[in-house]
């Protein structure tokens, strides 16, 4: 058996074996970790070693692993039936889901599509975008992860893996996103100028067929990469003129990850559509797609699924976004993050291979290089410091070519970032 970093415990190690035979060899796994359960910021392997988790499960426990508010809708739901079909029949749990999630995003997003993950959701924002426009190409970024449904995968382009051998695509175009540390531009303006350029001699190039453009807030697998605070308002200006619908892809940065519930309220812009996932059903698989009544106007059969609606997902969404207004997840997002990034300001500054600390809120992207001077990328040295965290007990995932992201549930405190970080500063030092 072959294992990312060191051979986990014997249990673990037999799961694994097992794994190996009958599950899809294309899973990548970043750790031979085996889950055996988890609550609040802490999980769980079945060989008994509790890890502090700073992945939030992918940004999906926002309100914390086993949430007492979740599991009791979960339970009182189960009871009373899980599956409604809501694509074919009528229920209030979905409705009242709804309702209650229109309450936490800006007032012109009024429609939503419901469904069960991340691809899904941009699936409907690209399929209402286009059944709404009846046009035909559309325009996404380098480095951009939408998933990996045909449709998504059709947009997405943050690793070649993901798109190898599985031409052809739908007709989308690429257009460079500023990344402002990889770029090689004097300052940020130039940048921005430089890719609000690009896009918009694709929007002259495909004029008049251009269904919308979709981007991340802030890229989350490209590399937690937080575009200059104007980017996302130029776009949108750009997506005015040459009349495209701007869409934002809010799956990993919504649900008050980065402060507001949606990251694109702090760059000022109100997307057309925007697609929800991970975190809004409490750590049952739920996706939503989100549009103005106007702009979601595709006819009875033109888009639906089983799923979607399920009645599981519902009543954890609702505890979930109940326990997130109750318990001000954004603002202990806002100031967990902020002290998170000073202390790994700090951390930057000890350490060489530690070139770039960017990030709004708990999404927080730490860029691992050979050094300062050459910013080349230090895989491997990303890699080492992955597994030497995890040896010490901490959770942390890779993002991009070497950055680490720092995402944990939003419910962290103080005394458990100071716990995190001290653990990562080990794990660079015997990097260094
Ligand atoms: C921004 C973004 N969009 C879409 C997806 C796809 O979500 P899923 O894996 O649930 O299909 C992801 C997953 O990481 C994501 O980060």
């Amino acid at each position: 058996m072959k294992f990312v970093c060191q051979p986990p415990g014997s249990r673990s190690r037999k799961i694994i074996a097992r794994d190996n035979k009958v599950i899809s060899s294309s899973y990548s796994r970043e750790f031979d970790f085996v889950f055996d359960h988890a609550k609040g910021c802490y999980i769980w392997d079945v060989d008994g070693k509790k890890y502090l988790d700073f992945a939030a499960g992918i940004a999906v426990a926002n309100v914390g692993h086993a949430n007492d508010a979740v599991i009791k809708a979960i339970k009182q739901q189960a009871e009373k039936g899980t599956h409604a079909a809501f694509g074919d029949f009528y229920a209030e749990l979905p409705v009242k889901f709804v309702e209650k999630l229109l309450t936490f995003v800006p007032p012109h997003l009024n429609n939503a599509f419901l469904s069960n993950s991340g691809t899904e959701a941009v699936e409907a924002a690209y399929k209402c975008a286009r059944w709404h426009t009846n046009k035909k190409w559309f325009i996404a970024f380098e480095h951009a992860f939408h998933g990996r449904t045909m449709g998504s995968l059709s947009l997405t382009k943050s690793k070649p893996r993901h798109r190898e051998r599985y031409n052809p695509f739908l007709p989308v175009v690429h257009v460079p996103f500023p990344y402002v540390y990889r770029m090689p531009f004097s300052s940020e303006d130039e940048c921005v100028q430089y890719c609000l350029n690009k896009a918009e001699q694709m929007m002259k190039q495909h004029q008049g067929d251009i269904a919308g453009l979709i981007v991340e807030p802030i890229q989350g697998e490209g590399g937690y990469v937080v575009p200059p605070q104007n980017f996302h308002r130029e776009l949108k200006k750009l997506c005015e003129r040459y009349d495209l619908l701007y869409c934002v892809d809010e799956v990993q940065s919504g649900c008050f990850r980065t402060g507001t519930f949606l990251a694109s309220e702090q760059f000022g812009v109100k997307p057309d559509i925007a697609s929800l996932s991970k975190a809004v059903g409490g750590g049952i698989p739920l996706g939503v797609t989100l549009a103005n009544k106007k702009t979601m106007n595709w006819e009875p059969g033109t888009h639906s699924n089983t799923f979607g609606g399920n009645l599981l997902a519902c009543a954890a969404g609702i505890a979930s976004l109940e326990f997130m207004r109750k318990e001000k997840l954004g603002d202990n997002a806002k100031k967990q993050g902020s002290y998170m990034l000073k202390l790994l300001n700090e951390l930057k500054e000890k350490y060489e291979i530690i070139g770039d600390v960017r990030g709004r809120g708990l999404m927080i992207g730490v860029e691992i290089v050979k050094d300062k001077y050459s910013k080349t990328p230090a895989e491997e040295e990303m890699q080492q410091i992955l597994c030497n965290a995890a040896a010490k007990g901490l959770v942390v995932l890779g993002a991009g070519k070497s950055v680490i992201r720092f995402c944990p549930p939003l419910i962290i405190t103080k005394q458990q970032v100071d716990q995190g970080l001290q653990v990562f500063e080990e794990a660079v030092k015997k990097v260094k």
